[in-house]
């Protein structure tokens, strides 16, 4: 074992976190924690894990779970498509893998939305393999320590670090190696202002030594992301002497697939002028505005998106499966990204 892993192992067995997910021996709720995981932060995750195991304690329970009720529970944690990941990959385990987590790299990363870095952290944590696995936090890390120069989100970058991950990989400790250097990359190598002087490998960090922590890891620059403008039709009518809002259901796939929203379109100039157009180009309803509700901002990864909600008056409408009338009380049962839900508490 390198000098690097016995004081890594020697620091961790003292100063782990104490997550929930730890110590489950349920490789069921390591492949959930560790979805959870990717994209979102631990303070984040842990309480939608802690609902999410209520909920759906078992492969075979997310499996049969409907897709409203999955995506209900994953509301607010952002990048839907892994919870519709999640379902499809529970019911080909259900069904091929006799509601077991395959123990083996290839089958796991055959699963939709597991890739390499998940594949190698199920397998070290829940099934004790010898896998390196490489998220944000080790790979800062690891760049540091043995001063990778080159862009960690490279080719060659990605080589070097995973190579780095495999080479100091301590047999039969897999699981625990991994999860010391996510925890120093979380509490200690901190991407500002590191903590070096209580860092258990300060003497063996290179980039230390030269004192350029704030250049490891090597990023390349980011690209500007665009902002769009939209316009979105709050569309309120009575039915059976309830008031009920038209909500459109998103399309299975892509951003926020199978969520539910306001109509609403895209416009390049000013919302309150264009929105009527634009709505019946996108959606085929016609309405009339009535008045401005509170404007909502968001970031995704890719772009940012300002969306002016109008109370509207619906004029007509065509057949559209996607669309549906909701009762106001029931909002919360539909799954709804950032933008929508904020929409949607402006009217209850
Ligand atoms: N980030 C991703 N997986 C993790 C884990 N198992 N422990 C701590 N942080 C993590």
């Amino acid at each position: 074992m390198s000098r690097f892993t016995s004081r890594l192992l020697t620091w961790y067995r003292d100063n782990k976190r104490d997550l929930p997910w730890r110590g489950h021996p349920d490789s069921y709720a390591v492949w959930i924690s560790e979805i959870m995981l990717q994209q979102t932060r631990v303070e984040t995750v842990i309480p939608y894990f802690e609902k999410w195991m209520k909920r759906f304690p078992t492969v075979e329970a997310l499996a049969d779970a409907s897709e409203q009720d999955v995506l209900n529970l994953w509301e607010g944690l952002g990048y839907y498509s892994r919870a519709r990941n999640l379902q499809k990959a529970a019911k080909i385990i259900v069904e091929q893998y006799n509601g077991k987590l395959p123990r083996n790299l290839d089958a796991l990363r055959k699963l939709p939305g597991i890739g390499r870095y998940t594949a190698g952290a199920i397998a070290s944590m829940a099934f004790g393999l010898d896998e390196p696995a490489l998220d944000g936090n080790i790979r800062r890390v690891l760049a540091r320590v043995f001063d990778v120069n080159v862009p960690a989100d490279s080719p060659t970058g990605e080589k070097v670090l995973w190579g780095l991950a495999a080479k100091h990989l301590p047999n039969g400790e897999a699981g625990d190696y991994n999860q010391a250097l996510m925890d120093l990359g979380a509490t200690i190598c901190l991407p500002k202002n590191p903590r070096c002087l209580i860092c258990p490998v300060m003497k063996l960090c290179k980039a230390r030594e030269l004192g350029i922590q704030d250049q490891r890891p090597v990023v390349r620059p980011k690209k500007k992301t665009p902002h769009y403008v939209h316009a979105a039709a709050v569309i309120v009518r009575r039915i059976a002497n309830s008031p009920h809002v038209l909500l459109a259901k998103r399309p299975s796939k892509g951003l926020l697939g199978g969520m539910w929203e306001f109509p609403n379109a895209r416009v390049n100039g000013d919302p309150a002028k264009e929105l009527t157009q634009a709505i019946q180009t996108a959606t085929r309803l016609k309405v009339r505005e009535k008045e401005a509700l509170g404007t909502v901002e968001h970031a995704y990864s890719h772009f940012s998106v300002t969306v002016h909600p109008f109370r509207c008056q619906l004029v007509s409408m065509s057949e559209n499966q996607n669309l549906k009338w909701v009762r106001v009380e029931k909002l919360e049962d539909y799954p709804m990204g950032r933008i929508d839900r904020q929409i949607a508490r402006q009217l209850i």
